[in-house]
């Protein structure tokens, strides 16, 4: 098969039959332009196949633009640097949301509705008494936030704007709340209500952090780092997690539980997990005099190691948070007094390092979000398991405005439900019990002999 394109189509010719197809040629408001494959199937019988969706746009959006080549990340056309300098968390979510920034009595009345929602019915607590103490928070998180659409009945109705409203302001209002209580109830402290004078940054670090037999200090700065935290991991367009909620979304699934479906994909370390591997691959390397060990592994191609916090499937440049969060890491480290961290130290030289490599820089492979993230939250007390969690709080608002969007269009609303190129066997005839030899599969699965562990 091969290509030619002409204005406003793109002409596919199939070398073995000679027919040709054009495929309509879209654009959007910037980026690149798409080839509107919805109906090469209907007229070539052929789908496309693409692992990983490396070329595939899945669905259109208003709400984030990124150009990996020039470090670009916009929400609804604001660059995330100037909204994490000149904005906050709230001024963010209701720009994710309703597509504008919000005038001051806007603001002061979605703060209101937010902060109105930061509880938890109180029969939730007893759904956290049913975990192990030593469970990962993300693992007790998922379970919970899932088990919203068990006790938030009246907020279920996708087809209903009011109730959509309704679960959106919950979720992001009780994402916090619920992660503070994961790492309450690992720890062994009490659960602390929200205090609804506070703002929303500061008042997660109030639920996680104070305790009712003493006084908590406020540290202005580090409500601000982590108020920063949450916008810079606010959205990012069609990433893994995001792709799952719209993907749950698409068969008509409460927003509960289309939410803790894009946590589970956002826990594993090649996506969310990856600001906890950062900070566990960096005490892993120990000293800077193991720098080049590290970085030996990680360009070798039969050691599946990498390094953790570099490279983005869609920046191949700086990612612009991690410029933002490496600025702020500093900013932490001070207010905290801490002088001369090991890790940030090691980070820095790590940093150093990789983007003069050759292996690094010919694969443009940057720092990304997680790298100095770790460091950051680390510093402000956060233990490593909690990492995830924290991604997921700032995250839960791009999630809701994605799943909202796609329920909105209602035109474009299609179940998601990609096909296959199949390479199995094809039809053959049932084996008897009496023909069939035996595999030994278990052998290098487990070890038959061990007792079994239920
Ligand atoms: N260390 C060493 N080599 C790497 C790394 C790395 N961190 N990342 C990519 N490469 C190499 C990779 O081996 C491949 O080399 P070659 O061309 O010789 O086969 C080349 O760079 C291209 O990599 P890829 O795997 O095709 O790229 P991808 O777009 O599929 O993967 C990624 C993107 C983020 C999964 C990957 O870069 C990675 O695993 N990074 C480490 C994990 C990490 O930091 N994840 C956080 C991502 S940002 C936050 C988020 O979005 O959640």
């Amino acid at each position: 098969m091969s290509s030619s394109s002409h204005h406003d189509t793109f002409t596919l010719t199939d070398n073995k039959t000679g027919k040709k197809h054009e495929v309509p040629v879209i654009e959007g408001s910037e980026g690149p332009r798409v080839l509107d494959m919805r109906h090469l199937h209907q007229h070539t019988g052929m789908f496309t196949y693409d692992p990983g969706y490396v070329s595939t746009a899945s669905c259109k959006s208003k709400i984030t633009f990124i150009d990996g080549d020039k470090g670009i990340l916009r929400h609804r056309g604001y660059a995330i640097d100037e909204l994490a300098e000149k904005s906050d968390f709230m001024e963010v979510c209701y720009l994710l949301l309703h597509g504008e920034l919000p005038s001051p009595p806007d603001k002061t009345e979605f703060e209101k509705y937010i902060t109105h929602r930061t509880m938890v019915h109180e029969q939730i607590n007893n759904f956290f008494h049913g975990f192990r103490r030593d469970a990962h928070p993300m693992a007790v998180m998922f379970g919970v936030v899932g088990a919203l659409s068990a006790f938030y009945h009246d907020s279920t109705d996708i087809n209903d704007p009011h109730q959509r409203m309704i679960a959106s302001y919950r979720l992001i209002a009780k994402m916090p709340t619920i992660a503070a209580m994961a790492y309450k109830y690992s720890v062994g402290q009490p659960f602390v209500y929200p205090d609804n004078d506070l703002s929303y940054a500061a008042n997660f670090l109030h639920m996680t952090f104070s305790i009712p037999a003493e006084r908590y200090t406020m540290s202005p700065v580090l409500a601000k780092a982590m108020d920063k935290f949450f916008i810079l991991h606010a959205d990012h367009e069609q990433n893994a997690s995001t792709s799952t909620v719209r993907l749950a979304g698409s068969s008509g699934a409460n927003p509960y539980a289309c939410i803790a479906a894009g946590m589970v994909s956002l826990w594993g370390p090649a996506h969310g997990g990856a600001n906890e591997a950062v900070v566990k691959m960096l005490q892993e390397i120990g000293t800077k005099k193991r720098i080049p060990e590290f970085i030996a592994k990680a360009k070798d191609r039969k050691d599946p190691f990498r390094l953790m916090g570099f490279g983005h499937r869609v920046y191949k440049n700086h990612d612009p948070r991690a410029q933002v969060l490496r600025k702020a890491a500093h900013e932490v480290l001070e207010e905290l007094g801490i002088k001369n961290d090991p890790l940030l130290e090691l980070a820095l030289e790590l940093e150093r390092i990789a983007l003069t490599d050759d292996y690094f820089v010919k694969r443009k492979l940057y720092p990304n979000v997680d790298f100095y993230s770790g460091i950051m939250i680390k510093a402000m007390g956060f233990p490593v398991s909690m990492f995830t969690a924290l991604f997921a709080i700032g995250r839960t608002v791009g999630w809701i405005a994605h799943w909202k969007e796609m329920i909105e269009d209602q035109q474009a609303l299609k179940i998601g439900r990609p096909r296959q190129l199949y390479t199995g066997k094809t039809e053959r005839e049932y084996q008897n019990m009496d023909k069939r030899s035996k595999k030994s599969i278990f052998n290098w699965l487990w070890n038959t002999k061990e007792k079994v562990n239920y």
